[in-house]
């Protein structure tokens, strides 16, 4: 038997039904903030991640799948949605006209290779969101919003943001110097991956899975510490606007994200205090980076397995529905007709109906109206179809009626 591989997972059954479950709510909260769905492709040179999301982060040095393909083009499974859609963005120039935001989102597969465990996929899935042309620090709250309801609408009620800022370019460069000056004389009590993040990516020891607890780590210089005057202010007022929204939000000064393009806010959704069900923030040289206009952004991206996987933990009742509308029972081959026609237009009126693909006799067919959980049933019967009469009734309360099949329709409105 060939079997899936490490780290994927079969999407089926109620599961499946959960996440269309989830994909609406999702989809819906996405309307109310003026957002549209996009698509991008699984694939993309790997140059557009290795600038996108830094060349020294964990995600590119360890964590792609990547790919020579067969016209020696190399490419790289998208690890996550941003760098994909800012590519979106710039190459089909969605920029031409900014005098309004340009707000998107998506729910797609990401691949990333890491060690799978719970909640730890090397394909999964992301909700994500990302707004381009404001700079305004309301998009940074309204961004925050967006996924902070996402969460709450989904029943996951204990949910803390966890805030930082990097502030600006200015206050960034001065922090990671200030780390690199401190980190220097314990260069030989980090990791192995440490000591090389100290020349690469300074800010990266901060939330080191090996060396995270220790004291070198916990004393280090703060990123607000080191914000300048407009960073600093910009950090108030967003905090202002979180308290009058009346977001439950927590500052981590350790907290300073995964990859490279992250300036101003940072911030992550976690429940319990566990590992984070989402991440996002500001990203305003990224657009540039990548070869657009500077255009500055903020965005987000929600785990969507591990969401569901909280939901189930926090025992969140999703609804699914394991019942049908009709099921259309035929005495004999010649009522076949009338079922299909009839399935059609109940169909067509909204109505969920099953009838009998497999030939079996009535007996089977009347077992398999309980299997499906069917609210009406209807027995075809050439002996009262000649006066256009059909069978219609209630699996639950047991009540028999006989209609005029012109009628059914009228009737199931009413009804139901
Ligand atoms: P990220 O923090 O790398 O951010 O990923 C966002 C979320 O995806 C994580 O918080 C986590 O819940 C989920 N996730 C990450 N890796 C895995 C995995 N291997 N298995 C299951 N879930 C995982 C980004 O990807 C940014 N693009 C977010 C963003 C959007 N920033 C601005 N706009």
């Amino acid at each position: 038997m060939i079997t899936k591989q490490k780290g994927t997972y079969d999407i089926y059954g109620d599961n499946a039904k959960k996440r269309q479950y989830v994909n609406e709510i999702l989809a819906t909260l996405c309307e109310k903030y003026n957002y549209t769905y996009i698509e991008t492709p699984v694939f993309e040179s790997s140059e557009l991640f290795h600038r996108g999301v830094g060349e020294a982060t964990d995600m590119v040095q360890k964590e792609t799948y990547d790919f020579k393909d067969r016209g020696d083009r190399n490419l790289t499974l998208r690890p996550e949605g941003t760098a994909g859609v800012v590519r979106l963005f710039i190459e089909n120039k969605l920029y031409g006209n900014m005098s309004e935001p340009v707000k998107v989102f998506y729910n797609e597969k990401m691949y990333r290779y890491e060690r799978p465990q719970t909640g730890r996929n090397r394909e999964f899935t992301q909700w994500g969101f990302e707004c381009f042309g404001s700079n305004d620090v309301l998009s940074d709250a309204e961004c925050i919003s967006l996924a902070y309801n996402a969460y709450k609408l989904l029943g996951l009620e204990n949910i803390t943001i966890k805030l930082n800022s990097l502030g600006d370019n200015e206050s960034r460069l001065k922090y990671k110097e200030e780390l690199v000056n401190y980190f220097k004389p314990h260069i030989n009590e980090l990791c192995e991956d440490c000591k090389n993040r100290l020349e690469k990516n300074p800010l990266r020891i901060l939330d080191c899975k090996v060396d995270g607890d220790s004291e070198i780590i916990k004393n280090a210089p703060k990123t607000i510490d080191y914000l300048n005057k407009e960073s600093s202010e910009r950090f108030a007022k967003l905090q202002e606007l979180l308290d009058l929204m009346d977001i439950n939000y927590e500052i981590d000064t350790m907290l300073v994200r995964g990859l490279d393009y992250y300036n101003h806010t940072v911030f992550e959704v976690v429940l319990d205090n566990s590992y984070a069900l989402g991440g996002g923030g500001r990203y305003n040289g990224l657009v540039e980076t990548l070869g657009g206009p500077s255009i500055p952004a903020v965005g987000f991206a929600m785990g969507y397995d591990r969401t569901i996987l909280a939901m189930e933990e926090n025992n969140i009742n999703i609804p699914i529905n394991d019942s049908i509308d009709v099921y259309l029972l035929y005495v004999s081959e010649s009522e076949k007709e009338t079922a299909a026609y009839l399935a059609q237009d109940l169909r067509l009126n909204g109505y969920i109906v099953e009838n009998d693909l497999l030939n079996r006799s009535l007996k089977a067919q009347f077992k398999s109206v309980d299997r499906y959980n069917s609210k009406y049933l209807i027995i075809l019967n050439d002996e009262k179809l000649t006066n256009n009469e059909i069978t219609i009734k209630d699996n639950k309360t047991k009540e028999e009626e006989t209609i005029d099949i012109n009628n059914l329709i009228d009737y199931l409105n009413m009804h139901m």
